[in-house]
């Protein structure tokens, strides 16, 4: 084909894949079949790999996932991204609704929407043509993820009129796409995402696009940056401008005369919501008006004409079928419910701690019973009760057992214990416990060892202690299930590189009672060495400020134990590394930061950095980072969605910033 035919017949099937893509991925209602559509872009492919000059940044061959990037660069948003203030109860939006009245007078309307669970993207269009997409970063100043974010088809390319316009919205993944990457992790052995929310959000921060273009992500946008440039005079209007441009918005939005139709609204969504494609985690209430907006205007985090509800934990109803024994890694044993599958929250959910005897006593559990189910801190599953109105009779008591279901030892209940333990220390369940937690993220994080291959190698015989995954082969790991040479080669490549790990890694890997991840911290920085650890005295060690009895007692004891000599022996002679190789901890005293001596508090989720970065950063300069809000916090710095912890700082009239403070003061 000559040049102008092919220009021609270029833009004449960027032209029509643009509008397919349309018609499937917006409108929903696609119009010719998929292997039509994959015919014509190969054709597209092939003539603009044949005559590359010809390539537009608009080309739907540019949403296939392009060059692996080095870093994200950094994006100035020129509006900043604001977040929504929460309401969780009824009260909370009459409060709202008061407020707002108070500022405007009596004629308002809202328009509910949903609040996609998802992460906050910002797209930019010169001219009509897809520029530069951001995540929110701090608010003031994101990621650029344009590569990625073009892999999305439901981003159009080139918008329908030639506006420069910058448009906000919600990046997701839809329930079923996130159930196949799950289910496509577990077999490969790698750790499921927690929710799809973590999903989209992990597939946006893949410098490689091609991984983004994998995951079959969405986008429902739901604002402009600067509505008053479009003409527009609310945001229902700014809705329908989004639509008209080729934008994908949420069409379940609805304009509210009265806070009673809001409630009404909310109501309705509550049932709702599990039928939904996608997660919610809310409502978004706005006012529509755009002069009222601008009348209310905005705190330094959110504007005061939204408010975001947000729904109590997710509550469902399942079958309980049976109660389960797990012996842990300290021989606790832990009644766990099986339960009859069901979704809830986002992730589907199969088992719950019974935590103990008591509880099951106190909550009248019995196999068969009908219950009541949620995820607390919408994580961990949780049966709420049972619900006795669904018994038939059929149900039947759960007994306790006297002995180790592993190892059959006598269980026996320590004083003031509510748990029954196994206190047999050859018991091979706790024994494969121990060696899973050696493995596990804070201990020597070996990626690749999950459960269920150190489950096996532990049945194999391959691995008795923690000393023995120094010694396996690649011969070994070769013959183990759905090992292939890859997997076998990156797992020997993580247990060499967990030789190098810093001390508290292994201090805490090695499960010593009493001793976390925290304790763990602090001895390595105070010790410096193993062999400095393993001769400190009971004195020595409750000299240490977060050193308790308890714990100084149960480090003297293990490290007693010719056994635990033997194993520190071992493991130095394979070149586990047994010194601290952190920065040394800052005391207050030499320390002149603004951290220095002051507990801290860290709640909500943090944009820029994970809280244990923060949590680091703070240590580092000699702050000290606590878990919970009381009269002894000096600062509490609230992320986005912070929730009871900003409610208690703020009632006892503690010092609270929000990231962007911290972020400035931790440069200083
Ligand atoms: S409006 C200035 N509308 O919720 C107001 N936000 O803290 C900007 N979200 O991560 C937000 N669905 O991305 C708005 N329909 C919706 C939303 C929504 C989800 C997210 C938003 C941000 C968080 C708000």
């Amino acid at each position: 084909m000559d040049a102008t035919s092919a220009q021609k017949r270029i833009i004449e099937l960027q032209n029509l894949l643009n509008q397919y893509n349309y018609e499937y991925h917006i409108l929903d209602k696609p119009s010719v079949p998929d292997s039509e559509y994959d015919q014509l872009l190969r054709e597209l492919i092939q003539l603009e790999e044949q005559y590359p000059e010809m390539k537009t940044p608009d080309s739907p061959t540019q949403r296939v996932g392009g060059a692996v990037l080095e870093m994200f660069e950094k994006v100035e948003h020129r509006t900043p991204m604001l977040s929504l203030s929460n309401a969780f109860n009824e009260e909370d939006l009459r409060d709202f609704d008061r407020r707002v009245r108070q500022a405007v007078g009596n004629d308002v309307s809202y328009v509910c929407e949903l609040k996609i669970d998802g992460l906050a993207v910002s797209l930019r269009y010169e001219e009509g043509l897809f520029v530069q997409g951001a995540t929110r970063g701090d608010g003031t100043v994101g990621e650029d993820i344009t590569a990625n974010l073009k892999t999305i088809k439901s981003i159009p390319l080139r918008i329908k009129k030639p506006l420069t316009i910058e448009v906000r919205g919600e990046a997701f993944m839809p329930k079923k796409s996130f159930e196949a990457l799950n289910k496509i992790k577990e077999e490969r052995g790698e750790e499921p995402f927690a929710n799809p929310r973590n999903a989209a959000a992990g597939s946006l921060r893949q410098l490689d696009p091609r991984i983004a273009a994998s995951r079959n992500l969405d986008v429902f946008l739901y604002g402009i940056a600067d509505p008053g440039e479009t003409g527009i005079q609310s945001h229902s209007e700014g809705l329908d401008l989004l639509d008209e441009l080729g934008f994908k918005t949420n069409k379940e939005r609805k304009k509210c005369a009265t806070i009673e139709e809001v409630l009404e609204y909310i109501e309705g969504w509550v049932e709702k919501r599990p039928n939904l494609p996608y997660d919610i985690d809310g409502i978004v209430i706005k006012v529509d008006s755009l002069s009222q907006q601008a009348e209310l205007g905005t705190t330094a985090k959110s504007p005061r004409w939204a408010i975001a509800y947000k729904f109590p934990a997710e509550e469902v109803v399942t079958k309980l079928l049976d109660i389960e024994l797990n012996v842990g890694r300290t021989g606790v044993i832990t009644p766990t419910a099986v339960l009859d599958p069901v979704r809830v929250a986002g992730t589907t959910v199969s088992r719950a701690s019974l935590h103990n005897e008591d509880l099951i006593r106190e909550k009248d559990i019995k196999i068969g019973d009908f219950v009541v189910v949620k995820k607390a801190g919408d994580i961990i599953p949780e049966v709420v009760n049972v619900l006795p109105d669904r018994r038939t009779g059929e149900e039947k008591d759960f007994m306790m057992p006297t002995h180790c279901p592993e190892c059959h030892s006598d269980l026996i209940r320590l004083e003031g214990e509510v748990a029954l333990r196994c206190i047999n220390p050859k018991c091979p369940a706790q024994i494969r416990e121990g060696l899973i937690h050696f493995v596990s993220r804070n201990a020597m994080n070996i990626e690749g060892l999950g459960e269920k291959v150190i489950s096996q190698l532990f049945h194999e015989k391959l691995i008795e202690d923690v000393a023995d995954l120094y010694k396996l082969t690649r011969e070994q790991l070769l013959n183990l299930e759905r090992m292939g040479e890859k997997s076998v080669n990156n797992l020997l490549n993580a247990i060499e590189a967990s030789k190098q790990n810093s001390l508290e890694k292994l201090l805490f890997g090695l499960g010593i009672r009493h001793v976390g991840a925290k304790a763990a911290k602090t001895l390595a920085q105070e010790f410096g060495t193993m062999e400095a650890l393993r001769n400190a005295t009971y004195e020595q060690l409750t000299a240490i400020n977060e050193i308790g009895e308890k714990m100084a007692d149960s480090i003297v004891t293990f490290f007693e134990q010719p056994e635990v000599q033997e194993l520190l022996a071992e493991l130095e002679s394979f070149g586990v590394n047994m010194e601290y190789k952190g920065p040394k901890p800052v005391s207050a005293e030499e320390s002149n930061s603004i951290f220095a001596g002051k507990t801290i508090v860290l709640t909500g989720k943090l944009e820029n950095m994970s809280r244990s970065e923060a949590k680091e950063k703070i240590e580092a300069l000699g702050g000290n980072v606590a878990g919970s809000v009381s009269k002894k916090t000096d600062l509490v710095i609230a992320g986005e969605d912070a929730g009871s912890k900003l409610k208690k700082a703020q009632e006892l009239g503690i010092e609270v910033w929000n990231e962007e403070r911290l972020v400035e003061e931790l440069k200083k």
